[in-house]
C-alpha cells in the first residue's frame, strides 16, 4: 500500500500554469519573443531563470545577457506573475482536487506539495491549503530542479516514507520524469503526448479519484 502522495502545485492543484504562461507572455512580447503554447511545455515545471534561458534561446537572434540582466527580466516576470496570482481564491481549486485530498487522507496516506515555485507558499496560503499538507517543498529547499528527482525525494525523506510507496502528481513533462527518475509510481494530467513517461494518465483533474489512483498502482507495485 502506497503511504504518501506528492502533488505538484501549479497546473496541478490550481490553474497556475497558465499565469505563468501569460506572465512569460508578457515578458516575451516586452523583448519581441513569441511564446507560444509549444514554448510552454518546455517551461512547465522548470525554474525561473531556466525557463527564462529557453525562451531567450527561443529569440530568432539569441542576445547575450549578463546575469544582471538576466535577473531583472526574470523579476519582471515574477512581478507579472504576482499580479496575476494576487486575486487567487480557494474557488480557484482545480475540480475534483478537494475531494481526492480528502480520500487520501482518509485512506491514512502522507501529503505533501512539490514545488519548483518560490511563490508556493504564498499560493497554497490564497488556496487555503496551507495546512493541507504534511509537508511543502518549494524551492528554497533544494539543489536541481525538475527533471532531476531532488524536489520528489527531499519530499520521501522529510516524510520518512520509501520513494516506491509514493506517488507523484504532475502536468509537466520535467515533473513526470522527476517522479520516475525517483522510483515512484507517477500520474499525469494532461495528454498522453506530452506525459509518456506517466504510469497513470488522465486528461483533467476532475477525473482523480483515490480509488482509481490506489488500484493503478497495486498493479504497478505487483509487476516490480
Ligand atoms: C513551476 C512552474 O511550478 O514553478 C514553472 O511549473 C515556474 O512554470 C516554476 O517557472 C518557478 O516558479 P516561480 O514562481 O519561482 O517563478
Ligand atoms: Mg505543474
Amino acid at each position: 500500500f502506497p503511504q504518501a502522495v506528492i502533488f505538484d502545485l501549479d497546473g496541478v492543484l490550481t490553474d497556475t500554469a497558465e499565469f505563468h504562461y501569460l506572465a512569460w507572455k508578457q515578458l516575451g512580447a516586452e523583448l519581441g519573443i513569441e511564446v507560444d503554447k509549444a514554448l510552454n511545455e518546455q517551461l512547465k515545471g522548470v525554474s525561473r531563470l531556466q525557463s527564462l534561458e529557453r525562451i531567450l534561446a527561443a529569440a530568432p537572434v539569441p542576445p547575450v545577457l549578463t546575469a544582471e540582466e538576466m535577473e531583472h527580466l526574470a523579476a519582471k516576470k515574477n512581478a507579472h506573475y504576482t499580479a496575476l496570482i494576487a486575486s487567487v481564491t480557494p474557488n480557484d481549486i482545480l475540480p475534483g482536487i478537494a475531494a481526492l485530498l480528502q480520500e487520501l487522507r482518509a485512506a491514512g496516506l502522507k501529503l505533501a506539495v512539490g514545488s519548483a515555485s518560490r511563490n508556493a507558499p504564498f499560493v497554497l496560503e490564497r488556496l487555503g491549503l496551507d495546512s493541507a499538507f504534511d509537508y511543502v517543498v518549494d524551492a528554497g529547499r533544494i539543489q536541481r530542479g525538475k527533471p532531476d528527482p531532488e524536489t520528489f525525494t527531499n519530499a520521501a525523506d522529510h516524510l520518512k516514507v520509501p520513494y516506491e510507496s509514493c506517488i507523484g502528481v504532475e502536468d509537466a513533462a520535467a515533473g513526470v520524469e522527476a517522479i520516475k527518475r525517483a522510483g515512484m509510481f507517477a500520474v499525469g494530467i494532461g495528454s498522453a503526448q506530452t506525459l509518456r513517461q506517466a504510469d497513470y494518465l488522465v486528461t483533467a483533474t476532475e477525473l482523480l479519484s483515490a480509488e482509481h489512483i490506489l488500484a493503478a498502482y497495486s498493479r504497478w507495485i505487483d509487476k516490480a
